[in-house]
């Protein structure tokens, strides 16, 4: 049975494509969704894919998982470095979970460079393009399987 996972986007990730092509590159989040879909289906975990802009949302998207998931993967996008509330939500269901960014936000500006989910993660995934997705599952895969 595939182990059901939650990959959770954050605010403007909607974007992706449009959205600064030189930073994020020309993937679509429909084509994230896709890649996580097949790197699942390779991993045996079945993928509940999700993004809103609203932080309390996600909120709600992790308190969800409490009950239907057994691990996370998120890209919090800006909220990353502003939302104790998503730090307090992540520690709050206690899933392993795997923080993930795109970009390398340690190669931008300062303000990406502090995370308040990263003290409640269990490990972060930076810097390889839509590739940070498929690392965070193989992470999560490994994590679960052990
Ligand atoms: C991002 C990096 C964040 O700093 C930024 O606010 C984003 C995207 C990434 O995937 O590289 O929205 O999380």
């Amino acid at each position: 049975m595939a182990i059901p996972v939650l990959v959770l986007n954050g605010p403007n990730l909607n974007l992706l494509g449009l959205r600064e092509p030189g930073i994020y590159g020309s993937a679509t989040l429909a084509d994230i969704e896709e890649l996580c879909r097949l790197t699942g289906e390779r991993l045996d975990l079945e993928v509940d894919f999700r993004q809103s802009n609203h932080e309390g949302e996600l909120v709600d998207f992790i308190h969800a998982a409490r009950t239907t998931a057994r691990g996370i993967a998120i890209n919090a996008g800006a909220y990353t470095h502003t939302s104790i509330a998503l730090h307090d939500a992540i520690r709050a269901v206690a899933l392993p979970t795997v923080e993930l960014h795109l970009s390398n936000v340690h190669a931008r500006e300062s303000f990406r460079h502090h995370s308040y989910l990263a003290p409640a993660a269990t490990g972060v995934i930076c810097g390889f393009g839509p590739r940070s997705y498929v690392l965070a599952l193989e992470a999560l895969a490994g994590i679960l399987a052990g």
